[in-house]
């Protein structure tokens, strides 16, 4: 077979003695051994050190490509070998998309393999934080003490729920026709004494890459149940809440029983209950499906948030059964100037109403905005026109008058 067979393949066939690299060259590939097998040595006053001989299945030269330095060591093939090649982007693309905690071990890793092979070498000591920081090609300080700070600020949140630095705020959603409220969307905040205000888009994400969401996901859910609870109580109003359900919660087995016992506890009735959820979602989780029916089946009632932001597949629509869809407001923010937005903005609206979803629009800012989206027919809406995400004692207060009618009522505290 021809060498451009072997390109295509990205296959590299060498004969016994013909180098791979030498030590010192810039590393564009890693190398999988398919048949085969390679020496890697170092060499050191003309003596050559093996370091290992590798057999098929290994991989070898993925420090440079990693880490962007030049080859630690020397490979050479010991027998008729056939290698497979692996680029700098296969590889970059994944070590951008892994978990930052993951990143961080793997170019602390690496940074010991090299301090390990320059010892070997028998040259100075490497100043271990100067080799993480002082290469501007592959900067990997700053990533380090990014991945640090998010260690740090994980173990931060696991106190943050028992020391009661988590707070849910609640965000009225009306009725556009007539601004009266019809339920509420919790949203949870973080207060860290060290930290600040951290938003749910920095904290959320590190919640659901670690088992954390669980805790933090089931102190949403008894919260905002003992809210409605208390809205009740006070005010003789039943309103809907709505509660963000991230990926991760839906592969938590023992979410959907949590909200029913909830939901006993505090004597809210199921179809109260909004869990909304992302589009991404959908299309991440193979157990999507089969959550959103044991949900269904037990009463609660289906939301598909932010829709417009991701791949707004119409066919999401025909296959999963949502009772409320959630108009984005990167759509609601184009109303007045786009007029294709105003075309796409309607069409979704029937469409949803022809398949029997409510319909809330998301980040009204603007009274021209609402009365828009109500000529299209759109029955709900959400935004800072109305009201901010509030305490619970100012959302009852918010309610209250919203009840009694709608003028003056602006609330907005966060
Ligand atoms: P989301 O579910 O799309 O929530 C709506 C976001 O838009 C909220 O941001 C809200 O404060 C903001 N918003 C509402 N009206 C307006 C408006 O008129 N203008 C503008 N510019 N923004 C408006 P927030 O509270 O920062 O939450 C961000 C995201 O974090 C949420 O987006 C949701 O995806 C996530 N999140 C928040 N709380 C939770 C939670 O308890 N669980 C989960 N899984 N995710 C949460
Ligand atoms: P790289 O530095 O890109 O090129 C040389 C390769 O040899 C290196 O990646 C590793 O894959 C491999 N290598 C380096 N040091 C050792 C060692 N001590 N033992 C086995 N393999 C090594
Ligand atoms: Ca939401
Ligand atoms: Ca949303």
């Amino acid at each position: 077979m021809n060498s451009l067979y072997y390109e295509r393949l990205r296959q590299r066939r060498l004969k016994p003695g013909e180098w791979v690299f030498q030590e010192g060259d810039p590393g564009d590939y890693a190398y999988i051994i398919d048949q085969g097998s390679v020496e890697i040595f170092t060499t050191l006053e003309d003596q050559r050190y093996v370091l290992s001989v590798l057999e098929p299945g290994a991989i070898f030269g993925e420090l440079a490509l990693v880490d962007g330095r030049n080859r630690s060591a020397s490979a050479v093939a010991c027998t008729d070998t056939l290698l497979t090649l692996v680029t700098r982007e296969q590889v970059e693309q994944r070590i951008e998309a892994a978990d930052p905690i993951l990143r961080m071990l793997l170019f602390v890793v690496l940074s010991y393999l090299r301090i390990e092979s320059t010892r070997f070498r028998g040259r100075s000591k490497p100043d271990f934080v100067k080799q993480l920081g002082g290469d501007p090609e592959t900067n990997l300080l700053p990533r380090i003490s990014q991945a640090v700070d998010l260690i740090r600020m994980e173990s931060e949140l696991q106190h943050a729920i028992e020391d009661g630095e988590l707070k849910l705020l609640y965000q009225p959603i009306l009725s556009l026709k007539d601004q009266k409220v019809v339920g509420f969307e919790a949203l949870t905040r973080w207060y860290s004494p060290s930290r600040g205000l951290v938003p749910p888009s920095i904290f959320m994400p590190l919640a659901e890459c670690t088992s954390l969401i669980v805790p933090v996901g089931e102190w949403v859910v008894e919260q905002a149940f003992r809210a409605l609870q208390q809205i009740e109580k006070v005010t003789g109003d039943r309103p809907f809440i709505s509660i963000n359900i991230a990926n991760r919660q839906i592969e938590e087995p023992s979410l959907t029983g949590y909200l029913v016992e909830q939901a006993e506890r505090y004597g809210i009735e199921r179809d109260r209950i909004k869990l909304e959820i992302l589009e991404r979602t959908l299309m991440d989780s193979e157990l999507a499906p089969r959550w959103m029916e044991e949900c269904r089946n037990l009463g609660f009632r289906l939301t598909l948030d932010d829709f417009g932001t991701g791949y707004s597949s119409l066919g999401y629509l025909n296959r999963y059964q949502f009772d409320t869809l959630k108009l984005d407001r990167s759509f609601v923010q184009e109303l007045e100037e786009n007029a294709n937005s105003r075309s796409i903005c309607k069409a979704i609206i029937d469409l949803s109403h022809n398949l029997g979803m409510t319909v809330v629009a998301e980040g009204i800012e603007m009274e021209t905005q609402s009365q828009l989206l109500a000529d299209m027919g759109c029955s709900y809406g959400q935004g800072y026109l109305y009201a901010k995400p509030m305490s619970l004692g100012t959302a009852i207060e918010f309610l209250q008058e919203h009840l009694m009618g709608p003028e003056n009522s602006r609330g907005s505290v966060e």
